[in-house]
């Protein structure tokens, strides 16, 4: 491909590495006031048409309240939730809990400490503006798949991996860190509950995700999507599904994320204090296509208030000992046959970081074909 295009003259990837190198960020290009936005974030006709395609009913993704089942042993009712949770995982592959037992205090101070990061002046920030630390340790970027996307997305982000190695608290900016720590503690507790109920949903022991380490590799990750001024011609997110396990998302008052249900993209509304769940390309390989990783994505806001959220990705952190995955053994039988192939560590993590989020799954490359 040329570096330049020939006939406009239009060097992207020149405008790309200025953009980077100012390490101003999306939130830079809206609080200095542009009305038009970069060429190389203006996305093809064909996804911008399809954005006109969202819903406009008001169906939403399943609410699901845990009230019953957080320190209760009323087994009936946990047999109800479990039951709600697997058909929203085989069904939608999102859902949102309420009453899960975070209290509203620790949500609210979360998306503040994560907002007030990104409200701190450009060269507070940049000092923590990388690409490199992709794979452990804090990093503060926009678009972490600036280079390898065709088309940049209107958001920054700062991530952080918290486990399994502990992280070095001291490495994370001191206007979110007590929160981001706190944060972390507070979702974990809520993804080993519906972790529990996703195994008991398949059949398996209420603790089998646990064992399988699946709670440990967490990257959070702190999304702000400020004001885009012509959020007709780019996105927010582009669309995709997620790599792990499950993803649980806090996301403030405005909105944008959307979920494919069918043919159609479906609005999340927020609720205030619910958290939403989404099973990743992982879950749904070894689950053996039972729950679903679906695609989604987020709008460009039209707000001139920031949309803030912030994702746990949860995975695992011990693969077997020959160092590959699949369908877990106990889902198999005569009657359910793999329809995956084991895949390695290596095929996971090169499929993700090799290329821009838009692209092809795992899950197609490892799909048995017959
Ligand atoms: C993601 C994602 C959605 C959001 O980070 O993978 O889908 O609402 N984020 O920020
Ligand atoms: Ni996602």
């Amino acid at each position: 491909m040329a570096a330049m295009d020939a006939t406009s003259g239009y060097d992207r990837m020149k405008e790309l590495k200025e953009f980077d190198e100012s390490k101003m960020g999306v939130k830079g290009l809206s609080d200095s006031g542009i009305t038009s936005i970069p060429r190389f974030f203006v996305h093809p006709p064909e996804t911008l048409s399809d954005f006109k395609n969202s819903s406009s009913t008001c169906t939403n993704i399943p609410i699901i309240d845990l009230s019953g089942i957080i320190n209760s042993k009323d087994n009936d009712h946990r047999l109800k939730i479990v039951e709600q949770v697997k058909e929203a995982a085989k069904t939608w592959g999102f859902f949102q809990v309420i009453n899960h037992g975070v209290p509203i205090s620790v949500i609210d101070e979360t998306i503040h400490a994560i907002k007030a990061f990104h409200d701190q002046p450009h060269e507070v920030k940049a000092k923590y503006y990388k690409r490199e630390n992709e794979l452990g340790g804090v990093m503060y970027t926009s678009n972490n798949d600036l280079y390898r996307a065709k088309s940049a997305a209107w958001h920054d982000s700062l991530q952080a991996w918290m486990g399994p190695e502990p992280l070095k608290v001291a490495d994370l900016p001191e206007i979110c860190r007590n929160e981001v720590v706190a944060w972390d503690k507070s979702a974990t507790e809520v993804a080993e509950t519906v972790m529990e109920l996703l195994c008991e949903g398949l059949g398996l022991e209420a603790g089998k995700f646990k064992e399988l380490t699946f709670l440990d590799t967490r990257v959070l990750v702190g999304h702000c999507y400020p004001y885009c001024p012509q959020p007709d011609l780019t996105v927010g997110i582009t669309s995709h599904t997620d790599p792990g396990v499950i993803t649980v998302l806090l996301q403030n008052h405005v909105p944008g994320l959307q979920v494919k249900h069918g043919d159609e993209w479906v609005n999340v509304r927020p609720v205030p204090g619910g958290l939403i769940i989404n099973a990743g390309d992982f879950l749904q390989i070894i689950s053996n296509g039972e729950y679903k990783s679906v695609q989604h994505r987020v709008l460009a806001n039209s707000s001139k208030e920031a949309r803030i959220s912030i994702v746990i990705f949860f995975n695992l952190a011990k693969w077997k000992g020959d160092g590959y995955h699949g369908p877990l053994p106990e889902l198999l039988s005569s009657e359910k046959p793999a329809i995956y192939r084991n895949f390695s560590r290596q095929e996971f993590v090169e499929n993700f970081y090799s290329k821009g989020i838009d692209t092809k799954s795992l899950i197609e490359k490892i799909k048995i074909q017959n």
